[in-house]
């Protein structure tokens, strides 16, 4: 066996020897690193409340859906293979059936990979139908179906959850143990324990790595970023080029779910009108520009949301559209006395042609888009984010950029599984996403397809540098 300096002064650090141990690679070695469980009497209790379903709780651990074996996430196929082996097991419980009323329990969203999360209605919102009627339900609740991200590299994701409400892992860990086990209130030690075990979970040496210098002091922005000294091929290092321009100006950093890009970030918060449109200034040489207003939130929207709803209507496909997702409107007031309008989100859609199918937006007297901002012609909304933790119109559709290493080992993507591949996610940003972010434009993969923002050997690179974070 032989390890080299550089390799080993790792080992030092970062406490990991297989990881160290050359195998023809960097710090790439390790899959699924872990450090030593048997090291620390903390880990290996924390390992324990993760795994083992707690007394007096509905029988769910929190590895029933954080897969152990599956990098820790959901996938379809394990439902699929579980719910065919024995139905009885504790994940298909009546908390996430499609109907947990209904008087035999299906789980088509399960299924999908995707659980029901309910969150209460902030105070300065309402539930509208599209004639603008206030249809909140007493209970001043909504759910919505959300996909299960792996817990691995949560050492230094936070905030957590897809809406980022949860401020450290010991918090989320009671959420989690309340809302989907149905179990106790645990003492802070254990929470502890649980957000210990947590925190020592990596999809690889390198991402183990950077969790290190972060906790030994080492400011995240002077982090060396591992897959740059990386040892990759022609083809994915072309790849890493193409990720450091389109993709490492929100997932960027040590970290990968730094935006770095401030201007973008910034660009992607709109002035609204009342009626929940965005606000344009129409410039002589440039046509209609969005005003912006600033903003100190991380969780952004890039649109998927819009898309998944697309799919709801049959307009685009997507991942998830073989199930019924929530289609809700919104209205927010400027406090918890809900008398005062602020906006109404998704705006009632304007399209140019009038018909529900169409999905260019209806211009304006100066020639300004009629947009919510989602920036697109929008009939409903299938899940607000973060704006149902904030209540503000600007967080309406933002989730919280994820970190991307082991990125290839839990598919389906994005907070409702929009895609199943990530394939489909390079197609998506490329089709979608990426426009308007000051990237040339190529034209359609396929004959009549959509203009595309990343060429096919741009994508394909990307695919193999992504197959490696
Ligand atoms: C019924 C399935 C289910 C169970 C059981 C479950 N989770 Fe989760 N977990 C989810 C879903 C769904 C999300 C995303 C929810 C959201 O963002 O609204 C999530 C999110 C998380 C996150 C946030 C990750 C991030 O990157 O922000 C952590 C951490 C986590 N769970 C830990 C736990 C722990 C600890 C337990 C056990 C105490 C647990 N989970 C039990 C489904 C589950
Ligand atoms: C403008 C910021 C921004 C840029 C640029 C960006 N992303 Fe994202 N990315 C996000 C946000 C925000 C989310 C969460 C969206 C959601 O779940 O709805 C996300 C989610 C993802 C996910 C889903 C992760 C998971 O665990 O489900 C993948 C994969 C991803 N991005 C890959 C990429 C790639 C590849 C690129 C470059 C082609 C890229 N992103 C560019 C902001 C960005």
């Amino acid at each position: 066996m032989h390890i080299t300096p550089c390799r080993a002064a790792l080992c030092a650090v970062i406490a990991i020897a297989p990881g160290c141990v050359d195998r023809g690679d960097d710090l790439d070695a390790t899959a699924d690193s872990t450090v030593s469980e048997r090291a620390s009497p903390l880990l290996a209790q924390g390992k324990r409340l993760f795994e083992e379903p707690l007394p007096h709780s509905n029988g769910r651990s929190c590895a029933t859906c954080h897969v152990m074996d599956e990098h820790t996430a959901l996938s379809p196929e394990n439902v699929e293979a579980r719910l065919a082996a024995d139905p009885s097991d504790p994940l298909f419980h009546r908390l996430d059936a499609d109907d947990p009323t209904a008087a035999t329990l299906t789980f088509d969203h399960l299924r999908m990979g995707l659980v029901r999360v309910t969150l209460p209605l902030p105070a300065n919102m309402d539930l509208i139908d599209l004639q603008g009627n206030v249809v909140t339900p007493p209970h001043r609740t909504i759910s919505v179906w959300r996909s299960v991200p792996s817990i691995q590299n949560t050492a230094v994701t936070g905030p957590y959850q897809l809406d980022g409400r949860a401020a450290n892992l010991s918090v989320q860990a009671q959420d989690a143990i309340t809302v989907h086990s149905e179990g106790p209130v645990l003492p802070g030690h254990k929470l502890d324990q649980i957000a210990a075990f947590e925190s020592a979970q990596f999809s690889s040496a390198r991402a183990a790595f950077v969790a290190t210098l972060i906790r030994l002091g080492v400011a995240p922005e002077d982090v060396p970023i591992p897959e740059q000294t990386m040892a990759l091929n022609e083809q994915e290092r072309r790849g890493r080029d193409v990720y450091n321009l389109a993709c490492g100006t929100c997932h960027g950093g040590a970290t990968t779910n730094q935006i770095v890009d401030r201007a973008i970030h910034d660009a992607l918060f709109h002035e609204l009108q009342p009626n929940g449109n965005m606000v344009f200034d129409v410039l002589p040489d440039q046509g209609p520009v969005a005003r912006t207003v600033p903003h100190e939130g991380e969780a952004l929207n890039t649109g998927v949301g819009i898309l998944s709803g697309y799919g709801q209507m049959g307009l685009i496909p997507s991942g998830n559209d073989s199930i019924e997702l929530p289609r809700y409107r919104f209205r927010f007031y400027t406090d918890g006395t809900r008398r005062q309008q602020v906006t109404d989100l998704p705006p009632v859609p304007v399209t140019a042609s009038g018909d529900p199918n169409d999905l260019t937006p209806a211009l304006d007297e100066r020639g300004a888009p009629i947009v919510g901002p989602s920036q697109g012609v929008q009939w409903f909304s299938t899940d607000p984010g973060r704006a149902a933790i904030t209540g503000d119109p600007l967080d309406f559709e933002a989730f919280d950029v994820p970190q991307l290493r082991g990125i290839a080992h839990t598919a389906p993507y994005f907070h409702d599984n929009n895609s199943r591949t990530l394939r489909d996610v390079v197609d998506l940003y490329s089709r979608f996403i990426l426009v308007g972010l000051g990237l040339p434009e190529h034209p359609p993969e396929q004959p009549g397809g959509q203009p595309e923002m990343l060429s096919v050997q741009q994508k394909q690179d990307l695919l193999a540098f992504l197959n490696r974070l």
